[in-house]
């Protein structure tokens, strides 16, 4: 089996001190770093854009991964390429034409994400694996930080690993996620995790986080 990747996402760390965050993860052993997008319509709250995303770039190597929150996200994918993320996920319930929404991330020379809302079936990617690296399945409802996992979304990453069978697509799990969540989406086949409030708000340190997570 291949590396477990830590996305530690820097929506619960302080944005006051953004860049020295994202470089103290990094330090403390994280793989990639979560980049949270939230329009403010697609989801009930905002955060931030590809603007804040090309300031860290300046100062950071590392993996960025830019899930965007956002309703029709088709006419931004141009900025984000261009502020220097790796990755860029959209989610199913905000593209129309997400085949189309997918081919653009591919265009930029990007890895594509699909992301999946607690309520939408894995059925609604069925027609794009072609087109994706990492399929990310949502376990708690996306807007916020701090919320709780959804156990009942175990199934749902089962089924999508089943789905996904021999293709080279990563599947990321989002919300909630700890050291006592991590083992279950593990099993249950994710091989990406993100979190936020268990790594930033982790007593004792980030290092202790993601060693923690990673179990
Ligand atoms: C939720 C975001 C998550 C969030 C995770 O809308 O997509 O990335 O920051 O935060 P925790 O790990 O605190 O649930
Ligand atoms: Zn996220």
């Amino acid at each position: 089996m291949s590396e477990m990747i830590i996305a530690p996402s820097v929506l619960a760390s302080d944005f006051a001190a953004l860049g020295d965050e994202v470089d103290a993860v990094i330090k403390a052993g994280a793989d990639w770093i979560h980049l949270d997008v939230m329009d403010g319509q697609f989801v009930p709250n905002l955060s931030f854009g590809a603007p804040v995303i090309a300031a860290l770039r300046k100062r950071s190597d590392a993996y960025f991964d830019a899930h965007l929150m956002v309703e029709e996200p088709y006419h931004l994918l141009g900025d984000f390429a261009a502020a220097g993320v790796q990755n860029i996920t959209v989610h199913a319930e905000a593209c129309r034409h997400l085949d189309r929404v997918l081919a653009a991330i591919k265009d930029f020379g990007l890895s594509a994400g699909v992301a999946l809302n607690p309520h939408s079936p894995i059925s609604q990617i069925e027609h794009v694996l072609d087109k994706i690296d990492l399929l990310l399945i949502m376990t708690v409802n996306p807007g916020f930080g701090g919320q709780s996992f959804m156990p009942t979304m175990l199934p749902k990453i089962k089924q999508a690993r089943q789905l996904i069978s021999g293709r080279d697509i990563q599947i990321q799990v989002d919300g909630g996620i700890t050291a006592t969540t991590a083992p279950d989406v593990i099993a249950a086949g994710a091989t990406n995790l993100v979190a936020g409030s268990a790594i930033f708000n982790h007593p004792q340190g980030y290092g202790a986080a993601i060693t923690a997570i990673r179990g």
